[in-house]
C-alpha cells in the first residue's frame, strides 16, 4: 500500500516534469520539421495549396510572403509580430513603421489563416504559417530550385511596436558598415547578407524608397538606369518600380536601355542570382544595393553568386532557414491566435 502509494507519487512527479518540459521547450521555440503531422495533418499541403494559387493570379505576391519573413523574424524573432493592427491598446505596431513600407500579402495569410482554422482550430500559429507560405513562394519563384524542409513549433507574441521595427530593420539609404552591424545584431555574417540580398531579384519598390538614387552619380548609378528611374518616378505620386530592370515594361527599357531588351520577361519575379549580375553593372534600385560592390568581403561573395546561380539557391534557402529560426526575446509569452491580426483575448 505505502510503496503503491509512492510509485503512484512518482509517476505524478515524472508526468509533471514531462509536461513541464514540454511548456518549457515550446517557449524556448524549439522548432521540429513535422511539428503539426499529429497536431494538424495535412496543414502544410493547406499552405501550398494556397500560395500556389495566389501565385497563379500573381507572383508579387510570393515577393510579399518572402519580404515579411524577413520583417517578421528580424524584429522579435518570428512570431507574427507584424501582422498585428493598430489598437487602442496598441496604437503604433510594426506595420505603421517607416521600414515596412509596401508591405503586403497580409489578406493571403488571413485566408489560409482561416482554412487551417476550420480544420484545427487554435492548433497553428501565424508565424508557422507564414513560414510555410514564404517557404513555398522561394520554391515556386525560383521553379523549385529554392527549397527547405520548415522546423516549426512557433508562437505568436503579444508585442508589436513600430519603433521596435525601425530600429532593427535596415534602410535603403545605409552604407555597407551598417548593414553589416545590422544583420550581425541577428546573428548574420556578411555573407549571409550578401546571400539574402539577394530577393532583391524579386517584387517592387515604392519611388519613395530609393529618392535618393535619382541623383547619384555614374560611379554609383548607371546613367541610363537612372534615367529609367527618373522617367518612371514622377508617374502618379510615389509610383512603384521592379526591383529587377528584366520585369520592368518593354518600351521603357527599349527607350532607356535598349541593349536590355533581350533580358525583359514574359513571366517576372523569377527568384535567381540575377541581383548579382544587375548590382555588378550598378543596375540596383537601393543605395544599399549598389554598397556591397564598397566592402572587400562583401563584393567577393557578390562575385561568388554572379558566377555560380546554383550555390546560390542553395545558400538562399540556408539563409531563409536560419532567418526562420530567429527566436522571440527570452522570457516572451506567446499564443496561437485565432486570427492573424489581432491578439487572443481569454
Ligand atoms: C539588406 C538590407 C535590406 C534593405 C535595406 C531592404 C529594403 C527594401 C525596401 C526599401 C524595399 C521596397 C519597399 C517599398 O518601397 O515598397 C524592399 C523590397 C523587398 N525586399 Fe528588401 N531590403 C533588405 C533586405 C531584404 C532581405 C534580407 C529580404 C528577404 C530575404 C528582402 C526581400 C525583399 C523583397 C522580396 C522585396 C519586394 C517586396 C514586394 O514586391 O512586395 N529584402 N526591400
Ligand atoms: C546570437 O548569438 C548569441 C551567442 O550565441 C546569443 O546569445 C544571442 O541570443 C543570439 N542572438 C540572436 C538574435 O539570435
Ligand atoms: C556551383 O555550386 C554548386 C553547389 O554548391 C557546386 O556543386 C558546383 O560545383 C559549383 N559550380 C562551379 C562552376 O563552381
Amino acid at each position: 500500500m505505502r510503496l503503491s502509494a509512492a510509485v503512484l507519487c512518482a509517476l505524478v512527479a515524472v508526468q509533471a516534469a514531462v509536461l513541464l518540459a514540454a511548456v518549457s521547450s515550446a517557449q524556448a521555440g524549439e522548432l521540429e520539421v513535422g511539428y503539426y503531422s499529429k497536431k494538424c495533418r495535412g496543414v502544410e499541403n493547406i499552405v501550398k495549396w494556397h500560395v500556389s494559387r495566389a501565385l497563379k493570379a500573381n507572383r508579387r505576391t510570393g515577393a510579399a510572403l518572402i519580404r515579411l519573413l524577413f520583417h517578421d523574424c528580424f524584429v522579435r524573432g518570428c512570431d507574427g509580430s507584424v501582422f498585428l493592427d493598430k489598437s487602442y491598446e496598441n496604437p503604433h505596431p510594426e506595420k505603421e513603421a517607416p521600414a515596412n513600407i509596401g508591405l503586403a500579402a497580409f489578406d493571403l495569410l488571413e485566408e489560409i489563416k482561416a482554412a487551417v482554422e476550420d480544420r484545427c482550430p487554435e492548433v497553428v500559429s501565424c508565424s508557422d504559417i507564414l513560414i510555410y507560405a514564404a517557404r513555398d513562394a522561394a520554391s515556386i519563384l525560383s521553379n523549385g530550385h529554392v527549397h527547405f524542409e520548415v522546423p516549426a513549433g512557433r508562437l505568436d507574441g503579444y508585442v508589436s511596436k513600430a519603433e521596435e521595427a525601425q530600429a532593427e530593420l535596415p534602410d535603403s539609404t545605409h552604407d555597407v558598415e551598417k548593414l553589416i552591424e545590422t544583420f550581425a545584431k541577428k546573428n548574420f555574417t556578411v555573407e549571409e547578407l550578401v546571400i539574402l540580398t539577394g530577393a532583391h531579384s524579386i517584387g517592387k519598390t515604392h519611388c519613395s524608397s530609393f529618392r535618393g538614387r535619382l541623383s547619384e552619380p555614374s560611379s554609383q548609378i548607371t546613367p541610363a538606369y537612372r534615367d529609367l528611374l527618373n522617367y518612371k518616378c514622377p508617374q502618379g505620386s510615389n509610383p512603384v518600380v521592379d526591383n529587377n530592370v528584366r520585369d520592368e515594361d518593354y518600351d521603357v527599357v527599349a527607350k532607356y536601355m535598349p541593349g536590355f531588351t533581350s533580358r525583359v520577361r514574359k513571366i517576372p519575379d523569377f527568384l535567381d542570382n540575377s541581383f548579382y549580375h544587375n548590382t555588378l553593372a550598378k543596375i540596383v534600385t537601393f543605395h544599399s544595393d549598389w554598397t556591397l560592390l564598397t566592402h572587400k568581403e562583401a563584393l567577393d561573395h557578390v562575385h561568388e553568386y554572379a558566377d555560380n546561380g546554383t550555390l546560390w539557391d542553395e545558400d538562399f534557402a540556408d539563409s531563409l532557414l536560419k532567418l526562420s529560426k530567429l527566436p522571440m526575446p527570452a522570457g516572451s509569452k506567446g499564443q496561437i491566435r485565432k486570427k492573424c491580426n489581432v491578439i487572443k483575448l481569454y
